[in-house]
C-alpha cells in the first residue's frame, strides 16, 4: 500500500465526490438487505395460509402481493443508489487518471535529455498509459467495492443475528477458510499477472522499435528475422496469459463451491430448527438469500486484492519516474537578459551513462556579432558543446558564462528561447511544412514570416513546388523529403525565432556548396549582430569564422581564425588542402 500513497492526494482533491459515494454505497447496500425480509415474509405468509383452514386465500393473495410491490420498490431504490455510486465513485477515478497523466506528462516534459537516453521509449510510454490504467482500477473499482464489502456483511451480519444468531454462526463458519483460499489464489494470480505485464511490455517496446526503424529493417530484407522474434515475444506472451487464465480458472469454482457449502449448512441446521419449531420457513428463506448476497462480496475480496497489488506495482514504476531528479535544474530566482557572450571556461564533460569523456579542458570566449566554427573529426566533442551551450546537461567540469554569469543562473525557458538550435539529427513532426518551421514560435505564424525564413534558409523555392505548398504534410504520414530538405526545414525552423545564438551542429552537410553559400551569406544579415555558432566538417562553411576551433578527443588541438590556421600547417591546413583537391 506504501506505493499507492502518492494518490492520497487526489483523494483529498475529490474528497466530497468520495463521500457521497461512500454515503450512496451505504444507501444501496441497506435497501438491498431490506429485499430479502420481504420474501422472508410473504413464505411466512404462505407458510400460515397453509397451516391455518379456513384462510382466505385472496385476503393472503393481496397481502403478498402488495409485499412484492414492496420488493420491487426496493429494488428500484437500490438500483437507484448503485447509479449514482458509479456515477461519484467511478467518475472520481476517471478524474485522478486524468490528474495523473498530466501530472506524469509534464514530469516528462522537465526531465532531462539524459534521462530519455538511459530510458526506453516503451518504458517511458508504458508508465503513462498501461500503469495508468492499472493504478484507476485501484481508484475505482477496488475503492468501490472494498466499500461496498463493509457496508454489506455489516447490514447482512445484523439482519442475520437479530434472525437467528445461533443460526448465523453455522453459515458464517466456512467463510475463514474461504477468506484463507481466496487469498492463496489471488496471491498467485497476482504473481502471474505480473507476468503477463512484464511480457507486454517486452513485447510492446519490440513492436514499438521494428515500426520505428522500419525503413532499415525493409532495406536490409530482415521481415523473416523479426517475425521469428515477434512469435517468440507473442508465444511467450500467450503462455504467460494461459497460465494467469488456468488459476483464474480455479478461482470462481472455488467460491461457488465454499458458499454452496454455506446454502446446505443453512438449509440443514436451519430445517432442523424449524421441524423443532424455534424458525419460521421464513427465516430459512431470508438466510438463504443473505449467503447468496456473500457470493459476489467474497470472491471480490480477492479481486480486489489482485487490483490492489497491480496498481501497487504500477504505482511504484510510476513514482520512480515522478522522483527522478530533473538533472538540469531550474534557479530559485533566475535571470532572463539577452545573451551578450557565451564563455566556456576549462569545461569538461562526462556522460553520466557511460562515463564517456567527451570534453577536456575547452575554453573558449564568443561574443556578439561573432562567429565560432568548430571542427574536428567525428566523435571529437563536437555536438556535445552543442549541448552544453543550450543547457541540455549540466557540465562536470569548469563552467560556462552567459554575460560573465553562470549559465545555470539563467532560466531555462527563457535562456532557450534565446537561441535556435540546428541539431545534427534533423527530426520533424508529422505535420506541416510551415507549422514544422513555426514550431519554435506561435503555431499560428503569419505566412509571411514563415516564407521570410524558408527564403533565408534557401527551401522556399522546394516547398513552392509542392501541391500544397507549406500545407504539405511531412513525417510519418506525409511526403519523404531529401536529407538536404530537411535540413534545411529545419534551419528555417531555427532563423524564426529570430535567436541571439544560432547553433548549427553539422547541418549543412547534405547541401551542396553552392545552396551552403547561399544560405551563409543570408545568414550574414540576418546574424549580424548575434552570436553564430557554426560545426562542420567542410572548411569552405567555417573559413569566414571570427574563430575556429578543432577539436580533437574532446581536447582543443588547433585554434585561430582561417589563416593562422593555414599557417601553423596542421590537421586544418591539411583537411583544406584535401577539400580543396576534392572539389576541383
Ligand atoms: N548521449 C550520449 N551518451 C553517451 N555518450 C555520448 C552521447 N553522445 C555522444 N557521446 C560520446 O561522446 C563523444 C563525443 O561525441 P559528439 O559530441 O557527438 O562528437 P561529434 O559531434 O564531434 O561527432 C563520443 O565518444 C560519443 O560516443
Ligand atoms: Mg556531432
Amino acid at each position: 500500500m506504501k506505493n499507492l500513497k502518492h494518490l492520497n492526494k487526489y483523494f483529498l482533491k475529490y474528497k466530497w465526490l468520495l463521500l457521497m459515494g461512500v454515503l450512496f454505497i451505504a444507501a444501496t447496500n441497506f435497501f438491498k438487505v431490506l429485499m430479502p425480509q420481504t420474501f422472508g415474509t410473504i413464505a411466512d405468509l404462505i407458510e400460515d395460509q397453509v397451516k391455518t383452514e379456513g384462510a382466505d386465500p385472496n385476503g393472503v393473495f393481496f397481502k403478498g402481493l402488495s409485499l412484492f410491490g414492496i420488493f420491487i420498490a426496493y429494488a428500484l431504490i437500490n438500483t437507484f443508489f448503485l447509479f449514482l455510486t458509479r456515477q461519484t465513485i467511478i467518475v472520481m477515478s476517471r478524474l485522478i487518471e486524468f490528474d495523473l497523466k498530466n501530472e506524469i506528462y509534464e514530469k516528462y516534459q522537465k526531465l532531462s535529455y539524459s534521462f530519455y537516453k538511459v530510458n526506453s521509449t516503451g518504458d517511458i510510454m508504458n508508465r503513462i498509459s498501461e500503469d495508468v490504467s492499472h493504478t484507476r482500477m485501484y481508484l475505482g473499482p477496488a475503492v468501490m467495492y472494498t466499500i461496498n464489502v463493509f457496508f454489506l456483511f455489516v447490514f447482512v451480519i445484523y439482519f442475520m443475528i437479530q434472525k437467528n444468531s445461533e443460526l448465523t454462526m453455522y453459515v458464517l463458519a466456512p467463510l475463514p477458510i474461504m477468506s484463507f483460499i481466496i487469498f492463496k489464489v489471488s496471491s498467485r494470480i497476482n504473481k502471474k499477472s505480473e507476468a503477463v505485464q512484464k511480457k507486454q511490455s517486452a513485447l510492446s517496446t519490440f513492436v514499438q522499435e521494428s515500426f520505428s526503424g522500419i525503413r532499415v529493417l525493409k532495406a536490409f530484407g530482415r521481415e523473416k528475422h523479426f517475425g521469428d522474434e515477434f512469435d517468440n515475444e507473442s508465444e511467450n506472451y500467450k503462455r504467460a496469459n494461459l497460465s494467469l487464465a488456468w488459476t483464474n480458472a480455479l478461482f470462481i469454482p472455488v467460491i461457488v463451491g465454499l458458499i454452496g457449502l454455506s446454502t446446505v449448512i443453512t438449509i440443514y441446521v436451519g430445517g432442523v430448527k424449524v421441524i423443532g419449531g424455534t424458525l419460521d420457513v421464513g427465516d430459512i428463506t431470508e438466510f438463504m438469500i443473505y449467503v447468496n448476497f456473500l457470493t459476489w462480496p467474497f470472491a471480490s475480496i480477492g479481486w480486489v486484492s489482485s487490483l490492489i497489488q497491480r496498481a501497487s506495482a504500477s504505482q511504484k514504476r510510476i513514482n520512480e519516474f515522478l522522483h527522478t531528479e530533473v538533472e538540469v535544474k531550474e534557479v530559485e530566482k533566475p535571470i532572463d537578459e539577452p545573451i551578450k557572450t557565451i564563455e566556456f571556461k576549462q569545461v569538461s564533460f562526462t556522460y553520466p551513462n557511460t562515463g564517456i569523456e567527451a570534453l577536456k579542458d575547452l575554453s573558449f570566449k564568443v561574443e556578439q556579432g561573432q562567429t565560432i566554427a568548430i571542427t574536428g573529426r567525428t566523435g571529437s566533442g563536437k555536438s556535445t558543446c552543442a549541448a552544453l551551450m543550450e543547457r541540455l546537461f549540466d557540465v562536470t567540469g569548469g563552467e560556462i558564462l552567459i554575460n560573465g554569469k553562470n549559465i545555470k543562473e539563467f532560466s531555462l525557458e527563457g535562456f532557450r528561447h534565446r537561441i535556435g538550435y540546428v541539431p545534427q539529427e534533423v527530426f520533424l513532426f508529422s505535420d506541416t511544412i510551415g507549422n514544422n518551421i513555426a514550431f519554435g514560435v506561435d503555431q499560428d505564424m503569419d505566412e509571411e514570416t514563415i516564407k521570410a525564413a524558408a527564403k533565408a534558409a534557401h527551401i522556399h523555392h522546394n516547398i513552392e513546388q509542392f501541391e500544397l505548398g507549406y500545407d504539405t504534410k511531412v513525417g510519418e504520414r506525409g511526403i519523404t523529403l531529401s536529407g538536404g530538405q530537411k535540413q534545411r526545414v529545419s534551419i528555417a525552423r531555427a532563423i524564426i525565432r529570430k535567436p541571439e545564438v544560432l547553433i548549427f551542429d553539422d547541418c549543412l552537410s547534405a547541401v551542396d556548396t553552392e545552396t551552403e553559400d547561399v544560405i551563409l551569406k543570408n545568414l550574414d544579415v540576418i546574424m549580424k549582430d548575434k552570436i553564430n555558432v557554426i560545426i562542420g566538417h567542410r572548411i569552405s562553411s567555417l573559413m569566414d569564422a571570427d574563430q575556429i576551433i578543432v577539436l580533437e578527443n574532446g581536447k582543443v588541438l588547433e585554434a585561430g581564425d582561417h589563416q593562422s590556421l593555414l599557417e601553423l600547417n596542421g590537421w586544418y591546413a591539411e583537411t583544406y588542402q584535401q577539400q580543396l583537391v576534392e572539389e576541383n
